[in-house]
């Protein structure tokens, strides 16, 4: 059995909300989770002071912790960085590597970066990055459940408006459920939502589940998690997968259970 924490879109600068981010450390503290994920949007506007609140953060969490970049994360308005070194403030004041992968005796968790320099809000995973998850996914250690997180949706949300999915959504899923992905981890809607990938893309099999956590941290919450900040407390047992939303109370100062989704083991 392994428990993972996901949070996402924790948006450190200014719609970050540090009582929140005390109140996730807490939680941390308390049920000592075996993963924390953090599904991108680490930042607002990927400013190095940013950066260096959002890695102090992580670094106080005490248990192995895994984060890729989001669209926030690379910079908006810093024309001649966001054009020739798009990752360099993540690199240098976050994390070297975008897309770490971490391995235990249960899980093989897998990093892919879908943000890029002309990212306005939408996202990507690149035509020669998806082939190469195909190699990663072939050498991927047998008996272990496969986990991978990407920032943005690869399947959208209900009344998810005129927003699209990331680009080559499609043939990313593809690749991941065949590939023997149990579970996908993203943000980005800044609303929570999970779903087995076949309801959105028949034919993928009914094997992998997708699971959007809302803001953890910041006021940006939207749709039905308007002014809510949310994330997922998931537990993982031999492919048994139970996925509950995590919910900030605002007025006892913590955070409470609210749904719980669970997607039995698949027969092989
Ligand atoms: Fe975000
Ligand atoms: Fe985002």
């Amino acid at each position: 059995m392994r428990r993972l924490l996901q949070i996402s879109d924790v948006h450190f600068g200014r719609p970050h909300r540090p009582e929140i981010a005390a109140g996730v450390l807490r939680l941390i503290a308390q049920r000592e989770p075996d993963l924390v994920v953090v599904a991108g949007d680490l930042t607002q506007r990927a400013k190095p002071r940013e950066f260096a609140q959002v890695r102090q953060w992580i670094d106080s969490m005490a248990v192995p912790t895994l984060a890729v970049p989001g669209n926030h994360d690379v910079p908006m308005y810093r024309f001649w960085e966001r054009l020739f070194s798009p990752y360099g403030a993540y690199r240098k004041h976050f994390s070297a590597n975008l897309e770490p992968v971490i391995e235990d005796d249960e899980l093989f968790v897998i990093g892919i970066n879908s943000a890029f320099n002309w990212t306005v809000q939408g996202g990507r995973v690149t035509p020669r990055r998806i082939r190469n998850l195909e190699r990663q996914l072939a050498a991927a250690p047998e008996g272990k459940t496969i986990v991978a997180v990407v920032h943005h949706d690869l399947i959208p949300p209900p009344r998810f408006g005129s927003q699209q999915v990331a680009v080559n959504a499609a043939s990313l899923v593809r690749v991941l459920a065949s590939g023997g992905v149990r579970l996908v981890l993203s943000g980005h809607e800044h609303q929570s939502y999970c779903a087995l990938a076949e309801s959105y893309y028949p034919g993928v099999g009914a094997s992998m589940v997708v699971a959007h956590s809302g803001t953890m941290t910041s006021d940006r919450g939207r749709g039905c998690e308007r002014d809510r900040n949310t994330g997922f407390w998931i537990e993982i047992d031999a492919g048994w997968v139970r996925l509950v939303t995590l919910e900030w109370d605002r007025d006892r100062g913590e955070f409470r259970e609210r749904l719980s989704h669970e997607f039995p083991a698949i027969e092989p």
